[in-house]
């Protein structure tokens, strides 16, 4: 039985009132509504967890935030840990997205510490992977993918591998209209699953992958449909509830 994860990124938007009002349209849509092997997972800026975080209690809506340091405390100004994260109820956090990769400078090393800590400490993390536009002309996809889980997932190996989830989001589909091919994304994910089966000495196990890039209400039936597929990173439509709750609803007709 497939199971899917919706996750929406809400990036560096909805101040508080309007992470309350987001927080409980959706609560309301999925409240008696949500199949069992469907996860709904919003991630609001951090400053927000604590508000949504109160608001989410006895739902079926799991918080995760978008980023967190790798030591557990600190003099680090301006940064979150992971006990943070954890004592507001976070379940998820998004690692590596390519936003955090291209403009702070975020490299492979670095995120492998965050995966590392992470979970380590029990948090789902959300490990992004995708290629530019220029690697994918020059036909440079997949080493790029496989350079980014080889190094992202170094010393994450057993148990561990649990509480991985990939998103692959090709870095030219997001937040641009544009999304990759059927055949691309199954391609991209049966590889990615392949690969970490094969270097973790899993085989037969696979870790579930997300797929994000432009996802929305009107393409999410066709991309959630895909085998490999196993639920969306959404940005731009997890921003308001009718797309995300439609998003949802698709994922849910997937399912049964
Ligand atoms: P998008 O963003 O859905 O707006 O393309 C996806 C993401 O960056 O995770």
């Amino acid at each position: 039985m497939k199971t899917m994860l919706i996750a929406g990124n809400w990036k560096m938007n909805t101040n508080i009132d309007e992470t309350e009002i987001l927080t409980s349209q959706i609560i309301d849509g999925i409240t008696n509504n949500l199949d069992p092997n469907v996860d709904v997972l919003i991630c609001p800026p951090s400053i927000n967890l604590s508000s949504a975080s109160k608001l989410i209690k006895d739902t079926r809506l799991r918080l995760g935030a978008q980023n967190c340091h790798y030591e557990q405390k600190g003099a680090y100004t301006g940064e979150t840990s992971i006990s943070m994260l954890t004592s507001l109820g976070c379940s998820h956090v998004i690692l590596g997205h390519s936003e955090r990769r291209s403009y702070f400078g975020e490299t492979n090393q670095f995120i492998n510490l965050k995966v590392k800590a992470a979970v380590q400490s029990n948090l789902f993390a959300i490990l992004c992977i995708g290629e530019t536009k220029d690697e994918r002309d020059n036909n440079k996809t997949w080493e790029v993918l496989e350079s980014q889980l080889f190094s992202c997932l170094i010393g994450i190996d057993g148990n561990l591998l649990e509480k991985v989830v990939i998103a692959y989001e090709p870095v030219w589909a997001i937040g641009t209209g544009l999304t990759a091919t059927n055949d691309q994304i199954q391609e991209a994910h049966a590889r990615i699953k392949n690969y970490i089966s094969e270097i973790k000495g899993i085989p037969g196990r696979t870790v579930p992958v997300l797929y994000g890039g432009s996802l929305n209400e009107k393409n999410a039936l066709e991309i959630l449909s895909i085998q490999d597929v196993n639920g969306g990173l959404i940005g731009g439509a997890s921003l308001t509830s009718n797309s995300f709750l439609s998003i949802i609803n698709s994922a849910q007709r997937v399912i049964n």
